[in-house]
């Protein structure tokens, strides 16, 4: 009898250290785990009473260890919710703490600029077209007229790869690829980086980024260019943006121009971001010269076209009031974060 019993009561340890075990692992507050306590160890739990009534040695051994497993899960317990009670203070869940802050990317402020100016184009039907940063000196310079000698092919102020290879020191020769890869009328857009051997400076980087328009069609003039110069002035900054133009030279345009805006902050008064002119230099632009048809073999008699291409960092500069171009270089997340 003894010995059954016995044999008994050691299996009843067992089953009980393990339901008061799984039990305490998962109490979700220390008010639970106190009743867990009450309910295994207390005074009338099932093992004490039981070890208030053993005799033999080998049930009192597997009783006491028993409570001895279950006062180990007790305090391993309590440590846990007291750790997790630092951080969320009683019930367990606390909906007023501030989340975790995931910072969140954005686009870069040039490349922003960049697709908002390619959805106005694409928005008058213009046609995105992607130019090349590595050029051809006879694509960057002698298809667009532009004179053996002029001081601008120099290596001073040109990144030469060899004798016909360069970086692009502006977007002007994606008009004559476009125009030796499709027949006219043409409506394009292109946009990308350029290259100058400037020294850099707040006001000078030797990357920046320019966007090139050209329109060939029959009958092309002047008065359409202003328009859509400025449509697009419009778009950009907003308002009833006006636009004026000032005779001048470029080598691929005949006649030449560049086109200024009112200021958008002052709108024409005068103020510090026109330099109290009311005015803001946006680009060159012109009629396409008839030399530049004729390499690209469009017929100047049957096809004319206008031009115009302006810098995409000026125009964010100014738009936010920027103190140093080299900001946008220098991928310091304080600045890139704000846009
Ligand atoms: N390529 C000129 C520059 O980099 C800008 C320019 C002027 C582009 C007149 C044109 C244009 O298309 O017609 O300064």
């Amino acid at each position: 009898m003894e010995d059954r019993q016995g044999r008994l009561a050691a299996v009843d340890a067992e089953a009980l250290q393990a339901a008061a075990v799984a039990a305490i692992g998962a109490a979700a507050s220390e008010e639970e785990l106190e009743e867990l306590r009450v309910r295994y160890l207390g005074r009338k739990s099932e093992l004490k009473l039981a070890l208030r009534e053993v005799r033999d040695r080998e049930t009192g051994m597997a009783l006491n260890a028993a409570r001895a497993a279950v006062e180990e899960a007790l305090a391993a317990r309590a440590g846990e919710l007291a750790a997790a009670g630092a951080a969320t203070a009683g019930d367990g869940f606390d909906p007023t703490l501030p989340g975790t802050h995931v910072p969140r990317g954005s686009l870069h402020l040039i490349t922003q600029l960049r697709r908002r100016i390619e959805d106005i184009f694409v928005g008058m039907g213009y046609q995105v077209y992607d130019g090349r940063e590595v050029e051809t000196v006879w694509h960057n310079y002698d298809a667009l007229n532009q004179p053996e000698a002029h001081p601008s092919r120099d290596p001073q102020d040109t990144f030469y790869l060899d004798d016909d290879t360069l970086l692009r020191t502006h977007t002007s020769p994606s008009q004559i690829r476009a125009m030796l890869e499709q027949e006219p009328p043409l409506y394009l857009v292109s946009l990308g980086r350029t290259y100058r051997r400037d020294a850099l400076d707040a006001t000078h980087t030797p990357v920046f980024h320019q966007v090139e328009a050209l329109a060939v069609d029959r009958g092309i003039t002047l008065a359409d260019l202003r328009g859509t110069v400025e449509t697009f002035a419009r778009a950009i900054f907003g308002g009833d943006r006006r636009v004026r133009m000032r005779t001048s030279f470029f080598p691929f345009t005949e006649p030449s121009v560049e086109f200024d805006v009112t200021c958008y902050l002052c709108d024409g008064v005068g103020c510090p971001v026109c330099k109290h002119s009311g005015w803001i230099e946006m680009g060159g632009a012109g009629e396409v010269d008839p030399n530049v048809f004729e390499s690209v073999g469009y017929d100047p008699e049957e096809w004319t076209g206008f031009a115009f291409g302006l810098g995409i960092d000026r125009i964010a500069f100014l738009r936010h009031g920027l103190p140093d171009l080299r900001l946008f270089w220098e991928n310091d997340i304080r600045f890139l974060e704000q846009f």
